[in-house]
């Protein structure tokens, strides 16, 4: 690696979470805006000016970029940092992983799901514009977002290609993001189903939140071309990391204000969302994700500091105020 990269790789590690965690954000917004300019790209016809605002609402200025954060840091870890010299193509994961995730929030605000107007300290898409462009804008989204995947400046390699848009299909649709979004709904009782049991909210959870926040981690395997031990590694890793992270959502949601969390908070008890929250209280859900810690912490065990920043993450998760 040339001296330059090298020395920037030692800084990068010595950093601490909210530094490195604020310095991926700004080059993952970077990218993301490269990805929504006017156009259009090549293959494109036009890009309506109203669908991409909304889109751009959708995507810039704001978001704390976890999950592109969890597949930079994961590539880094498992190519002991030689990953620094070509990190456009880790940024443009991570930037499509979050086109995902921004399209889930839109859809996931809309009247018929969430219903709500506040969306990281703005009104939501739907809001800003109207129902119709807000559904619009999260399709476009997903489809920016395997664009982003599928093309040849993200890997050279057609095999790393397959694997990136397989894994993020898999983890955002049917049996992922999509799949818990549709459990999440039917557990309010909409379609007269019986309240879930504890384990049916999990994997409802595991679902809507957790596989794409595990895919974000995986992602940065495959990139690397890790082994395959390696990637069930990162996997238990991200899959408890994606855990906590819903269950702390919940918690926010019940004891946290707009104001900090730049999105309405007291919705889950006025929707009868079923939650861990709801079903054992504050503490045993405290108790819960401090189990998820663990099982974290003990998945990253086999690894030396050079996972501390992964380490601090999975802490964050569960003591964020945001
Ligand atoms: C919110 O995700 C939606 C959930 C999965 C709970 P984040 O808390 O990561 O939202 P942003 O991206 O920081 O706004
Ligand atoms: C959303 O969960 C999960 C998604 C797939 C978007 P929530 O409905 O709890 O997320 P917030 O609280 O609206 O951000
Ligand atoms: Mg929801
Ligand atoms: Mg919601
Ligand atoms: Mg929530």
């Amino acid at each position: 690696m040339p001296q330059i990269l090298m020395v920037r790789c030692v800084m990068v590690s010595q950093m601490t979470f909210p530094l490195r965690l604020a310095e991926i954000a700004l080059e993952v917004e970077t990218h993301l805006a490269a990805l929504l300019t006017k156009g259009p790209e090549g293959g494109e016809i036009e890009r309506p000016d109203r669908l991409l605002d909304a889109m751009r609402h959708a995507v810039l200025a704001g978001g704390k970029r976890l999950r592109p954060f969890l597949t930079v840091e994961t590539a880094r870890l498992l190519s002991h940092g030689d990953t620094c010299g070509d990190g456009a193509a880790l940024f443009r994961v991570g930037a499509a992983i979050e086109l995902v995730h921004c399209y889930s929030l839109v859809h996931d605000d809309l009247p018929s799901m969430d219903d709500d107007d506040l969306r990281r300290g703005r009104p939501t898409v739907h809001k800003a514009y109207d129902e119709a462009t807000a559904i619009l804008a999260g399709d476009a989204l997903q489809c920016l977002a395997f664009a982003t995947l599928a093309d040849r400046k993200t890997s050279s390699d057609p095999a790393v290609r397959a694997d990136l848009v397989l894994g993020l299909a898999k983890a955002s649709g049917l049996g992922g993001m999509v799949g818990g979004q549709m459990l999440d709904l039917a557990h309010e009782g909409r379609y007269g189903e019986a309240d879930p049991d504890i384990p049916g909210i999990l994997r409802m959870q595991a679902m809507k939140t957790g596989a794409l926040l595990s895919f974000a981690v995986e992602a940065g395997a495959i990139l690397v071309q890790a082994e395959d031990a390696a990637c069930a590694t990162m996997r238990a890793y991200g899959q408890a990391v994606g855990a906590a992270f819903q269950i702390a959502d919940d918690l926010l949601d019940l004891e946290s204000t707009a104001a900090e969390m730049g999105k309405r908070t007291g919705k889950d008890a006025e929707k009868g969302k079923a939650t861990l929250v709801d079903r054992l209280g504050v503490s045993e859900a405290r108790t819960e994700c401090d189990r998820l810690l663990d099982k974290a912490l003990a998945a990253l065990s086999g690894f030396g500091d050079e996972a501390d920043i992964l380490r601090d993450a999975a802490r964050f998760v569960i003591t964020r105020r945001s």
